[in-house]
């Protein structure tokens, strides 16, 4: 368990949209690094979505090589230089592991669709007859000349590596643990220690659920990564692995992940607090967020798991609450920059490594825009970074197209008027982040957590050495009071506490200390 990271908060940077630095429209590595500063002053981790050689048709999510920099980013001294830079400012870095897959490009696979059985041939999920049925998730069918189907993980481009199945119940199936299987294993080993020898301080690992088939709870998907963590921590025990999972009581518990996201999947926790209403979120949905004026929501589902997950990761490592992602529409939608303030201040006062997605610090709109590169739905929460109000945004000096369109508001929201507004939200979520960081015996991980009250206004009390921290929010447009034992205000918005009543006038929260 790394414990170093029980106070941190983790900054996502979507690359292709960050910063320019060599002004033809998309952002690259040179660039991140340019802008760590800025990262700096929110979060301690940065996590860069992927820059390996792809065709791009998710993303980069596609990956063809592992070890080659897609050349719109830069290249590998680039990305050495990246890191190298975020450790000076003091920062960890961790990149994107996308292994349950790779893109249909990828040579392994362009060797594995090949009818001559060859070294790669079991690198992926393949049936022995493309007229078969094929159990385990989608398949494509008719396209090799080899006779099979392979399993895909994603999109239709994206097979499935060979994690096998929990099972071997079919002729061309590896159990798990078969040595065809552990040949991919060591394939991933190798690309993690690449990285980590260069300095890297760990991975997020993409899908992290989805690798062995058939395998409902995730249990032998556990063990395989068990095992490859185990042989990475032998040389570099202090790597950080955090899972695209959304349960942490697999992930992290039984998976030897230091950190699993809370996020849309698997589970309603997360969306009730933010992502219920219709176009909040990538699943369809027709409801109300707790964290809306409105005051129709309810968090006694994110509670009930949150404290679960809590008590199952103990002593093992933590869950991340997330702003949002690459996937998920913007947490801006429907939301002010008030009403975005008490989200950060729920987000950062919970006893979890945040997340803060590039741009929600700012409250970066989401845009009604055509994909690109399969976003879809996602796009929109992709478009590039607002530094100013100048020419495209401060993002880039082209003239030429941008990878995507700078979201209109640009001149209003961005991060040079924000940090010259002393009530912008930047700068409140600057400032709660530096009390997190000054009581961080109290915000850390492992500072205890108990809820008060599920109900409006939401409260709950984080104690470390004979200290207490009250929180309190209220989301909503209606006033309430509640009752807390006097203390410190060490940081709130519309609210006061006499004596031992807290008044919390709409829209407001209040932390203290007592
Ligand atoms: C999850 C990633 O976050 C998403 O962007 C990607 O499309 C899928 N995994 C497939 O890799």
């Amino acid at each position: 368990m790394n414990k170093s990271i029980k106070n941190s908060i983790i900054y996502n940077v979507y690359p292709t949209s960050f910063f320019d630095s060599n002004g033809d429209g998309v952002g690259d590595l040179k660039g991140i690094a340019e802008k760590l500063p800025h990262i700096k002053q929110f979060a301690d981790i940065v996590w860069v979505n992927p820059f390996y050689k792809s065709p791009f048709r998710d993303g980069g999510y596609d990956i063809e090589d592992y070890y080659s920099i897609d050349e719109r980013f830069g290249d590998m001294n680039d990305v050495k230089a990246l890191i190298d830079r975020a450790h000076k400012l003091g920062l960890k870095i961790i990149f994107d592991l996308v292994v349950g897959h790779t893109s249909d490009q990828h040579k392994w696979f362009l060797e594995s669709r090949k009818h001559e059985k060859n070294a790669y041939s079991d690198y992926y999920v393949w049936n022995d007859d493309v007229f078969g049925w094929m159990p385990g998730g989608s398949s494509i069918s008719g396209n090799s000349e080899r006779n099979g189907n392979y399993l895909i993980n994603f999109f239709c481009f994206q097979p499935a590596l060979n994690f096998g199945f929990r099972q071997k119940t079919l002729p061309w199936q590896n159990q798990y643990t078969d040595e065809a299987c552990c040949k991919v294993h060591d394939e991933v080993i190798n690309i993690i220690k690449y990285y980590l020898a260069m300095g890297l301080d760990g991975f997020r690992v993409d899908l992290a659920n989805s690798i062995v088939k058939e395998d409902v709870g995730g249990e032998c998907s556990c063990e395989v990564w068990r095992k490859i963590f185990g042989k990475v921590r032998e040389e570099y025990p202090n790597a950080i692995f955090v899972s695209e999972w959304g349960e942490p009581m697999y992930a992290v518990k039984n998976g030897d992940f230091d950190i699993d996201f809370f996020t849309h999947c698997h589970n309603d926790g997360y969306n009730c607090l933010f992502r219920k209403e219709s176009g909040s979120n990538v699943f369809a949905s027709d409801g109300h967020s707790f964290f809306r004026k409105d005051g129709k929501g309810e968090a006694k589902t994110f509670f009930d798991f949150f404290k679960m997950n809590l008590e199952a990761v103990k002593d093992k490592g933590y869950v991340s609450i997330v702003t949002g992602n690459h996937d998920l529409p913007r947490i801006s939608i429907g939301r002010d920059a008030d009403d975005l303030k008490l989200v950060f201040s729920f987000i950062l006062a919970l006893p979890s490594v945040p997340l803060i997605y590039y741009g929600d610090e700012i409250g970066m709109p989401y845009s009604k825009i055509k994909s690109r590169d399969g976003g879809f739905i996602r796009t929109g929460s992709r478009t590039p970074m607002q530094w100013s109000a100048d020419k495209n945004a401060g993002f880039s000096t082209t003239d030429g197209e941008l990878y995507l369109p700078i979201n209109e508001n640009y001149k209003t929201v961005n991060v040079e008027a924000e940090s010259k507004n002393p009530e912008s939200l930047m700068n409140k979520v600057k400032e709660l982040v530096a009390t997190k960081r000054e009581y961080a015996e109290l915000f850390s991980c492992d500072s205890e957590f108990e809820l008060i009250s599920e109900e409006y206004p939401a409260v709950f009390k984080r104690s470390s050495n004979g200290k207490t921290l009250y929180c309190a929010f209220n989301p909503t447009e209606r006033e309430y009071e509640t009752s807390l034992p006097e203390g410190k205000i060490i940081s709130s918005m519309k609210a006061k506490q006499e004596g031992e009543k807290v008044t919390l006038a709409p829209l407001s929260y209040i932390w203290i200390i007592a």
